[in-house]
């Protein structure tokens, strides 16, 4: 399929779609310039992503891993929405229906104004006491840098950041919710993945066998052929906004 023959398939399944179910990875932040972990500016110093980001790095150097964490987060906050978040923002104002499943842990899709964002690897933007108190053990720090590293809890323990780390298990209850959101999809957009990451690369070919329309928008094709129908090889914000032109076309005529 030629790409705007591919553009026009897709959305005219989006219009007619009273489920749309988007997954997002960190090509979704591309656009901007927050860096992906396995392309260009995935590596911090010497340190690739699938080092720092583990309960063993962090027990071993708590405050490397926040000297890293310390230094996306502010690469974060000088980062804003890029119009593929806002279509997204858009689509979710428009449909009850439409929910965002994110890997991203950057808060751009929530900044963006989306609704019903569920966030599977959590926020960069949240710290938790590592011996899980309740009280003041778990609270929102947007401020950047942060001082001194790594932070405390009031109960003299490290917080870390409320994300999930390799080799931890997802929330249950939002991998439960993202399960079922995948399930009831009409049309289910897999966007800026490399889905090599489980439990969330198998949202994709669960959707595809409920029956979901599986698009795949990535410049570099990523997920299983099984489990795709179209393939938009194009970056996330150029895909959105050229699906949302559509969409909004339909509607005119
Ligand atoms: N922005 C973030 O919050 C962020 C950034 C890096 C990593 N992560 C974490 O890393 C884990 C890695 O998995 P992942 O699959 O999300 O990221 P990944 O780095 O493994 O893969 C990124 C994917 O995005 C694609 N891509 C690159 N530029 C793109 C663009 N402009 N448009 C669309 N796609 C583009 C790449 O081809 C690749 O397949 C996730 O669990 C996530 O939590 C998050
Ligand atoms: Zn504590």
């Amino acid at each position: 399929m030629k790409g705007d023959e591919a553009l026009r398939r897709v959305a005219t399944a989006l219009a007619d779609a009273r489920a749309i179910v988007v997954l997002t990875g960190a090509g979704m932040s591309a656009a901007s310039g927050v860096p992906t972990f396995r392309g260009a500016g995935g590596l911090w110093r010497t340190f690739r992503a699938e080092d720092l980001a583990t309960p063993a790095a962090f027990a071993r150097d708590p405050a490397l891993v926040w000297e890293w964490y310390d230094w996306r987060r502010q690469q974060i906050a000088a980062c804003a929405p890029n119009a593929g978040h806002e279509v997204l923002a858009r689509w979710s104002a428009a449909r009850d229906a439409m929910r965002v499943i994110t890997q991203n842990v950057d808060g751009l899709h929530e900044r963006a104004g989306t609704r019903h964002v569920r966030r599977l690897h959590g926020s960069i933007w949240r710290l938790r006491c590592v011996r899980g108190c309740p009280a003041g053990g778990s609270r929102e720090e947007l401020e950047v840098p942060l001082a001194p590293l790594p932070p405390r809890c009031e109960c003299g323990a490290v917080l870390r950041p409320d994300v999930v780390w390799f080799g931890e298990s997802l929330d249950p209850a939002v991998l439960d919710a993202a399960v079922h959101d995948a399930q009831r999809a009409d049309v289910f957009l897999t966007v800026g993945t490399s889905s090599q990451v489980y439990p969330a690369a198998g949202l994709v070919p669960l959707a595809h066998a409920a029956g979901a329309l599986v698009v795949e928008i990535n410049p570099e094709p990523a997920a299983s052929a099984d489990a795709v129908d179209v393939r938009l090889t194009m970056g996330a914000d150029q895909a959105l906004v050229a699906l949302d032109d559509l969409l909004r076309q339909n509607h005119a005529r």
